[in-house]
């Protein structure tokens, strides 16, 4: 028996060691750390329980029977993040660059299914060359498997992607289909790289210009958070947790809250500015509002007139949603439309109450939108709104115009609650506008056609600039002081915690895309 044991330790040894010492060192002299490393960082300590360990490849093709690591250049197995479960994988760099391979293959596809039966969330972390160009078919034909299963999963656990070197051609595809994407530290995810795309279109460009964190963040909207170094990007992954639930069938984990329910921040009151296009900070108001440093925003980088992110009311996880005034004065655009889309997709999935902040003073015109398809993106907000069924509030800071007013989540939309601050401006459209549609004719006929136009324009602004015919109508359930804002909404929500609401039957809907 003694030989038994000790031929598994040194097994275990070797599988530890990935593609050996030497290719660790290299990992590191490149500023990043091994697959373990990483797993170490992200696991409570001791938690890690690792399945595949030992299994290798059995191909022989180019000199692959040369090529044989144990663990074949992946780390698998469950651990905990903060005592709860989770799902793993992690990419050995050190192992043929951490290229995908059948057994990789294998490997992810069986936590994959076993964290969907337990309903436990699925990270991956990301270091790889992509395809093993010596398996052939075998390894293209594998990303097939992780992908059905990444769907399959989708909206019941959440999938967490994060990057942490190459992710480059098939290998981008897992990542986009699960619910969040981190790059950091080294990182780049292209579909086809520098060579190719020079070979092809002339164009020439670094992996880091191509695919670098800072395209995906600000300007492609493929990541959601990026980190400078992986230990940062590992820590924010534990956070993003903290905001979710295990599965669909689960509540997000509640935090004893510190913040008192009836704390009133004076400061909301004279946050709006008098002038009626002088841009502020809604994000000043999500911190002020939502318990204290609780305030998680993601994509911040990229189509920051919308804000999005988790934070928390009274120790519950909740999905803020805003225009923000501070950039395009808060207008809708495409890439707005779709980050606040899909945001409020996967509170709805993960059972995340939905709070939004109302400050739009419309879609934004103009021939690029329209030619880009702003009416099927913009499309995609009311969508996700009407669709959802978990507790949803809106409140109305300022501008509210138009189909701004409808998709920001009206009441018809099966928006529970709706409140407006005292600066709230409801109208089908802005004071310019309205004037000169309804009495372009009175105008120039009258005898001082600037002073009729100017006092048509405050005519429309005394009716329509309030939140008061809005109440009248009851489109408005509430008028309240911006500082009361944290105990109402801590309130309504505790009202709408145990709301049931169905949506019909179906195979699945068709959500604009
Ligand atoms: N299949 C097999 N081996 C791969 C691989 C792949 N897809 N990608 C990397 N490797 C191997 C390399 O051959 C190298 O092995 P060696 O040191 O024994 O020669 C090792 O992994 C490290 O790769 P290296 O190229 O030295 O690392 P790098 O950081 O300089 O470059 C990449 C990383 C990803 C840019 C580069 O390896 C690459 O272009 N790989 C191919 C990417 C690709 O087109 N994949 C198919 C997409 S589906």
């Amino acid at each position: 028996t003694k030989l038994h044991l000790e031929v598994l330790r040194e097994m275990r040894s070797r599988a530890v060691l990935g593609g050996g010492q030497k290719r660790i060192d290299q990992q590191h002299a490149r500023g990043k750390l091994t697959a373990r490393e990483r797993l170490g960082l992200l696991l409570d300590e001791g938690s890690f329980q690792e399945f595949g360990a030992l299994s290798t490849h059995d191909l022989s093709a180019f000199g692959l029977d040369q090529q044989r690591f144990p663990g074949d250049g992946i780390v698998t197995g469950f651990g905990k993040v903060n005592g709860r479960r989770v799902a793993v994988f992690a990419q050995d760099f050190t192992v043929m660059g951490g290229s995908f391979s059948e057994v990789q293959s294998q490997k992810i596809s069986r936590i994959q299914d076993l964290a969907l039966q337990a309903g436990i969330p699925v990270i991956g972390l990301n270091d790889s060359g992509g395809a093993r160009i010596q398996e052939g078919v075998r390894s293209l034909a594998a990303y097939g498997e992780v992908f059905v299963r990444n769907v399959m999963a989708s909206g019941v656990i959440p999938q967490i992607s994060v990057i942490l070197g190459p992710c480059a051609g098939g290998a981008v595809y897992s990542p986009a289909l699960t619910d969040f994407v981190i790059m950091a530290g080294e990182s780049y995810m292209f579909l086809t790289g520098p060579e190719v795309i020079k070979a092809v279109t002339g164009e020439q460009v670094t992996a880091q210009d191509l695919g670098g964190s800072e395209v995906h963040i600000g300007r492609s909207g493929v990541a959601h958070l990026a980190a400078d170094t992986e230990v940062e990007g590992l820590a924010m992954t534990k956070l993003l947790l903290s905001y979710l639930p295990q599965n669909n069938n689960e509540e997000p984990p509640h935090v004893t809250p510190e913040d008192p329910v009836n704390r009133m921040d004076e400061a909301l009151n004279t946050l709006i500015p008098d002038g009626e296009n002088t841009p502020y900070d809604i994000r000043d108001a999500i911190e002020a509002i939502f318990d204290q440093d609780s305030f998680f925003e993601i994509q911040a980088a990229y189509a920051a007139n919308a804000v999005i992110g988790f934070a928390r009311l009274d120790g519950y996880s909740i999905g803020v949603v805003a225009n923000q005034p501070a950039f395009m004065s808060g207008a809708l655009n495409i890439d707005a439309s779709d980050k606040i889309a899909r945001f409020i997709r996967v509170c709805d999935a993960f059972n995340v109450p939905i709070v939004t902040f109302v400050d739009c003073p419309g879609f934004l015109p103009g021939t690029g939108q329209e030619y880009d398809g702003i009416i099927r993106h913009g499309a995609k907000i009311i969508y996700a709104y009407c669709e959802a069924t978990v507790p949803k509030i809106s409140i109305v800071t300022r501008k509210a115009m138009g189909g701004a007013y409808v998709a920001m989540g009206s009441k018809q939309m099966r928006n529970d609650i709706t409140f407006a601050w005292p600066s709230a401006q409801i109208a089908v459209m802005g004071a310019g506008a309205a004037v000169n549609v309804l009495f372009r004719e009175e105008i120039k006929k009258a005898a001082d056609p600037a002073a009729r136009e100017k006092e048509l324009l405050e005519e429309y602004r005394e009716k329509f600039f309030n939140p008061y015919r809005a109440a009248d109508v009851g489109q408005i359930d509430e008028v309240i002081e911006p500082r009361e804002t944290r105990p109402r909404l801590i309130r309504a929500l505790e009202v709408l915690r145990t709301k049931v609401q169905q949506n019909p039957p179906k195979k699945h809907g068709l959500c604009p895309v």
